[in-house]
Parts: structure tokens; C-alpha cells; sequence
């Protein structure tokens, strides 16, 4: 049976997505990003976001389909988002993939977007022709400006799990916020990873989240972010009542470390619970080399194999929905019917 050719919408947050596959086959991957218009406001304003994404949905549809040098009559399938994500980002999307799978009178594959990001590990040729297949199971962490979620995958199609989340800010939402306590533009994850670069990250004990004995209990595979912005936001105001200089670098690296330490301990700590040796990382933050590099290092000395897909496929994108689409038709998944709407708190 030969390879379906799918093409991915991408709308959840505030990159507009377009991918084209061949099965594992990457055609192409644009990207149209509101996030110079979310800057002013210091994070994503979802209504700009949705504004944005239907001004950009059909040039970036034109333009991939032109680097994948296929028509719309070529394809076998449509995928879409349908959450987790922004809700009006995501009916933009979904509303979108509708009208073209009806007019085209093609299948219609509604997928999920933390699933999609697990998805961006299996294409090629990005990943290299002499790189390993995805091997299950994994353990995936997924953090970006928008989630944190820590996931179990037993089978990209039939069986992931989600063991945590963050239960207030995600992961780059915290480094956007503390970038903009310390004076930096947005967006902060690399501000901060620029800024910290020279400072010391020992410098200041700033708190782990959910990471006291009492709290692991019930939040073992839990994140929360919140209570270390407040406790920057204090050593700050503290420093600057006292007339004290804020040592930026210092403070941007202790920062760094407290996320970066709690993300790889709890990812760390899954895999050996469950005995999973494999350890898959998505989403933007990921573009943090602090983060890449914890992450390595102490994923060697506990035997477990770190696969990090290239960072254009890292960052939101439509391929990646496209490539799990690709997986569901050849694994015989049925397509989704019309009856599907966004839902920002989609479950995987
Ligand atoms: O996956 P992504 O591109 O999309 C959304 O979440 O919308 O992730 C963007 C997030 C932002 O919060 C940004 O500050 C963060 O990823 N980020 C980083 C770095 N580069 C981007 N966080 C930490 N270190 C970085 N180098
Ligand atoms: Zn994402």
C-alpha cells in the first residue's frame, strides 16, 4: 500500500502550522508565528493568536504545498489539531481542515497535539536516514510556552499515557515571566538562556517545585512553576529595597537551574519507575542547551538513552500532526468524523 501523503494544521497556540508527509517522509514544514505580535503584552493573547492564525492559514497552505510540490488534489488526508491548546486558536484550525477535507472530499483526521509532538520523532529525513526509529516504550517530556506534560508512551497510536502536568504555569510561560521580572523582552526562555550563561547557578537556592516529600505523594510526575516566579519576584524586590545591584546573571542562572533540575529529576525519576530506559524531549524549551545538557548528562549516569527530534520540528508544527496522521492510516484508524470541535483541554 503506497504511503499517504497528509497535510498537517497546526493553529493551537500561536504558530501557525503547515506540514506536508509522505508517510515518514517530511515534505515540508512552514511556519507563520504571531509571536512579534504577542510581545508587547508579555505572553500570547489568545485573541490575537486566533486573528493571526486565519491571516496566515492560506499562504501557508500555498507555500507548502509548493515546497512539497503536490496540489490539495494529491492528498489522501487532512489532520488537524483539535487541542489541547488555545480554543479559539484551535476553531481556526479545526474550521479550516474541515472545509478543506469537505470540498476536497477527502478523510479528515482530527489528532492530538501532545501526541503530535511525540510524532515529531518519527520523521524523515530531518532525523537523519541512519537514525534509529522511535522505539517503545518511552517516556516523553513535552515543555513549551503553552505545556509540561510528562508523558508514558507504549505505542504512538493506541497507548500514551499522561503521568503529569504542570498545575499552573508551563515550563516557557515561567521563563517568559521572569525574563519580564528581570527587564528582558519577550519571549524569555532565550533571554534568559543568554543572560545566564554568565552567572552562577548555585548562586541563589531558589524552590523545586512539588518536589517535597509531601507533595511527591500526590504530584510525583506533577510540575509546578508559579511558586518559583513569586520567590524571584521577591528575592528581587528584596535585593532592591535593600538598594542591593541585581545580579541578572546570577539570578537568570539559579532560575534556570531550579526548572531545568525539576524537569529532568521527574522525568528521570518516570523512567525508573516504570523501567523505561528511553527518554524522548519536545516542545520549545527545549531549545534551552542548559536543559539538553542536564538532561544528557544525567540521563547517562542513570542508563537511559535521551533522542531530542531537530528543533524545527520541536517547536509547534503542522508536520508533526501530519506525521501522526500518517501513523493512525497506516495502523487502520478509522478517519474522524465531522462531529469533532476544538477542545483546549483535550485528554491524550
Ligand atoms: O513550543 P514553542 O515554540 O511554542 C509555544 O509554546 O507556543 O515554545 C515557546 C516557549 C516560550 O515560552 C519560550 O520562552 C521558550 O519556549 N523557549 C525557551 C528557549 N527558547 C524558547 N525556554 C528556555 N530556554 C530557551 N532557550
Ligand atoms: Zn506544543
Amino acid at each position: 500500500r503506497p504511503e499517504p501523503l497528509v497535510l498537517g494544521i497546526e493553529t493551537s497556540c500561536d504558530e501557525t502550522g503547515i506540514g506536508i508527509v509522505r508517510g515518514r517522509t517530511l515534505l515540508s514544514n512552514t511556519i507563520a508565528s504571531s509571536m512579534d505580535e504577542h510581545a508587547r503584552y508579555g505572553g500570547v493573547v489568545p485573541e490575537v493568536a486566533a486573528r493571526a492564525h486565519l491571516e496566515a492559514l492560506q499562504p501557508a497552505i500555498e507555500q507548502a504545498l509548493g515546497e512539497a510540490q503536490v496540489s490539495l488534489q494529491d492528498l489522501d488526508a487532512i489532520a488537524v489539531t483539535s487541542g489541547p491548546g488555545l480554543a479559539g486558536a484551535l476553531m481556526v484550525g479545526v474550521g479550516a481542515a474541515k472545509g478543506l477535507a469537505v470540498s476536497l472530499g477527502k478523510p479528515l483526521y482530527a489528532v492530538n497535539h501532545l501526541v503530535g509532538h511525540i510524532a515529531a520523532d518519527i520523521l524523515a529525513p530531518e532525523n537523519g536516514a541512519d537514525s534509529a526509529p522511535l522505539e517503545y516504550p518511552t517516556i516523553a517530556l513535552l515543555v513549551s510556552g503553552g505545556h509540561t506534560s510528562l508523558l508514558h508512551v507504549r505505542d504512538l497510536t493506541t497507548d500514551v499515557e499522561l503521568l503529569g502536568e504542570t498545575v499552573d504555569d508551563a515550563a516557557g510561560e515561567a521563563f517568559d515571566k521572569v525574563a519580564r521580572l528581570l527587564g528582558l523582552p519577550y519571549p524569555g526562555g532565550p533571554q534568559i538562556d543568554r543572560v545566564a550563561a554568565d552567572g552562577d547557578p548555585k548562586a541563589i537556592r531558589f524552590p523545586r517545585g512539588l518536589s517535597k516529600a509531601s507533595d511527591l505523594a500526590k504530584h510525583r510526575y506533577d510540575f509546578s512553576f508559579s511558586g518559583l516566579k513569586t520567590a524571584v519576584a521577591r528575592w528581587v524586590e528584596r535585593a532592591e529595597v535593600a538598594g542591593e545591584e541585581i545580579p541578572t546573571a546570577d539570578v537568570a542562572a539559579s532560575f534556570r537551574e531550579a526548572v531545568i533540575d525539576v524537569l529532568v529529576t521527574k522525568a528521570l525519576a518516570a523512567c525508573a519507575d516504570r523501567g523505561v530506559p528511553r527518554l524522548l524531549l519536545g516542545g520549545g524549551v527545549i531549545a534551552n542547551r542548559r536543559l539538553r545538557e542536564v538532561a544528557l548528562e544525567r540521563a547517562a549516569a542513570a542508563g537511559v538513552a535521551v533522542r531530542i527530534p531537530p528543533l524545527s520540528l520541536c517547536t509547534d508544527n503542522g508536520a508533526m500532526i501530519a506525521g501522526l496522521a500518517a501513523e493512525l492510516i497506516a495502523s487502520g484508524r478509522p478517519p474522524s468524523t465531522l462531529a469533532f470541535g476544538a477542545d483546549s483541554t483535550l485528554p491524550v
